[in-house]
């Protein structure tokens, strides 16, 4: 017989230090009884990007707070949860350490079951927390460390249709922030330009369009911004307010754009195997109204439902570790204190890999 199940989950995979509290409801809906989330994007801003040591430390310092705060939010004691869901990897590995070594803490300070949790899983499950969909679905993540399309067949069955053979686009985003002199995150910086640009002006690569896979390309595109620049600078000595917003106009459609094209592709490659089935996004990327609304369009052409979680469950978050974990643990699975922290951790085992797969395995 089934009954209520709650579990506190903990990330610190990237810039963000989090932890929350879910349950799962005898009627299988879930709750999020409290999320928090402590962002670093102030300690990383004055260097474009995220400083891996920098963040391990913070995550180090703040993860017990966030325990503390999500707990007391959601009105429970450690001893109230079942379980204690952390992210396991991929990651930065000084950050995935910093959880894994509190939650290790926290399980046998309590004697609560320890669930390891794939931070991809995390973003590739939200849905199910959210919105309650149904296996199977079809899942594009894009984040700024992440790009990749996933069936979502059950809690720890996915597989991997194609991603980015390079940079994710929040990191296309960032690094192009940055070459314009705009600050960090440059996704939303980006964005705000744009409004002012004119997205015809610059002929952007579409990359690996020509490709009838659903793999994608995206650090060409950044150096195709910085060649504009330059040439533009060479020209006139510098770049107009009206120069910058064209570029980021241009950058933006050039990403949308490709996004659109090969999710249409996910979309026909998934097939139907429900009347109408879902297409979920998640990370950070998803943010942005011209991308939502180019894959919203592609949905509605290809007879898919298009969902975006809100997004406080979209970007990092503790409330979608929490959930996969509760979804192991539901079904009968948890680790020992011999759970390690991995910074490369492919969710499809049967897939290729796809980035730098070195000596350690495959990234993502
Ligand atoms: O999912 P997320 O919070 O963190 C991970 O990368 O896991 O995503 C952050 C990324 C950053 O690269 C940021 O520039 C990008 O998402 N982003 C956006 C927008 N908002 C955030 N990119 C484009 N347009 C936006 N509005
Ligand atoms: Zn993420």
């Amino acid at each position: 017989m089934s009954h209520n199940i709650t579990v506190l989950g903990l990330e610190s995979s990237c810039d963000d230090t989090a932890a929350a509290v879910v349950r799962r409801t005898n009627s299988e809906s879930a709750e999020v009884l409290s999320s928090v989330v402590w962002g670093q994007e102030g300690l990383h801003a004055a260097f474009g990007g995220v400083v891996p040591e920098i963040a391990a430390r913070a995550h180090a310092e703040r993860l017990d707070l966030c325990v503390e705060q999500a707990l007391e939010q959601a009105g429970l004691t450690l001893g109230e949860v079942d379980a204690i869901a952390v992210t396991a990897g991929p990651g930065l590995i000084g950050g995935v350490i910093s959880g894994v070594m509190c939650a290790k803490g926290l399980s046998i300070g309590s004697g609560k079951p320890l669930v390891g949790v794939n931070h991809l899983a995390g973003h590739a499950l939200t849905p199910r927390m959210t919105d309650g969909v149904e296996y199977p679905y079809l899942m594009l993540l894009v984040s700024g460390g992440h790009c990749q399309f996933l069936g979502v067949h059950g809690p720890d069955q996915f597989t991997r249709m194609g991603g980015t053979i390079d940079d994710a686009p929040g990191e296309a985003f960032d690094k192009s922030a940055k070459l314009l002199g705009l600050g960090y995150p440059g996704g939303p910086l980006i964005e705000e330009e744009a409004k002012n640009g004119d997205p015809k002006r610059f002929r952007f690569p579409r990359p690996l369009l020509d490709r009838p896979d659903l793999d994608m390309s995206f650090s060409g595109l950044k150096t195709a911004l910085r060649r504009a620049r330059d040439t533009l600078v060479a020209e006139k000595g510098g770049l107009t307010v009206q120069d910058r917003a064209d570029l980021c106009a241009s950058f933006q459609q050039a990403v949308a754009d490709t996004l659109a094209e090969k999710t249409r592709r996910a979309c026909i490659a998934f097939g139907k195997p429900v009347e109408t089935p879902v297409l979920a996004v998640a990370g950070g990327v998803a943010a942005n109204s011209l991308i939502r609304s180019a894959l919203q369009k592609v949905a509605a052409q290809e007879g898919f439902r298009f969902l975006a979680p809100p997004l406080k469950y979209c970007t990092d978050n503790g409330a979608m570790i929490a959930w996969a974990g509760l979804e192991r643990f539901a079904g009968g699975e948890s680790d020992d204190l011999t759970l390690s922290a991995r910074p490369r951790w492919p969710l499809d085992k049967a897939a290729t890999p796809m980035l730098g797969s070195g000596k350690k395995g495959a990234k993502a």
